[in-house]
């Protein structure tokens, strides 16, 4: 009789533990993902920007370090640009928008970064140019990958292989 009562209390106790909690994603970790650019970042001329995107093999995406809008620290681009300004400092910008978080793309006449779903504007430092986004880019995390010139390694997780 025991054995049956305790049959019972596992099979009816155990699916309610494993939805409550749930085991950690398969093959998930975050790491620097190694990212190629179309050019060395020492060749990007101030107030150009460079688009890049995660690498699909294996599946990955970018940690974004901070945000505002549609975007929050720690959510996930699987896109992003290399900035440098008149300056010549470099940014490392998410490519989601931060209104609703369409993709934006890099408005080389103008110098801005512009979103195709709602109109917002976005100057190369990530700040607003134009709304309906009232936030700005969200920046990512990123490190000058050592020896090769064209590779920057951005904070991010591999969601799988
Ligand atoms: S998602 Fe970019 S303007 Fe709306």
């Amino acid at each position: 009789m025991s054995g049956l009562l305790t049959s019972i209390a596992v099979t009816g106790v155990l699916p309610i533990l494993v939805f409550l909690w749930p085991a950690p994603p398969k093959g998930q970790k975050k790491t620097a993902i190694k990212v190629s650019l179309a050019k060395a970042v020492t060749d990007i001329q101030n107030g150009e920007a460079v688009q890049f995107y995660a690498p699909k093999t294996p599946n990955s995406a970018f940690i974004m370090a901070d945000g505002g809008g549609d975007n929050a620290p720690g959510d996930l681009a699987f896109g992003g640009f290399l900035v440098k300004d008149d300056q010549g400092k470099v940014r490392c910008l998410a490519i989601n928008c931060s209104h609703l978080g369409c993709s934006v793309a890099i408005n080389s006449t103008k110098k801005s970064f512009d979103c195709p779903c709602h109109g917002s504007r976005f100057h190369f430092d990530g700040t607003v140019l134009h709304g309906p986004a009232a936030y700005p880019l969200s920046d990512l995390t990123w490190r000058q990958d050592g020896g090769d010139p064209n590779s920057i390694s951005v904070d991010g997780i591999i969601l799988g292989f």
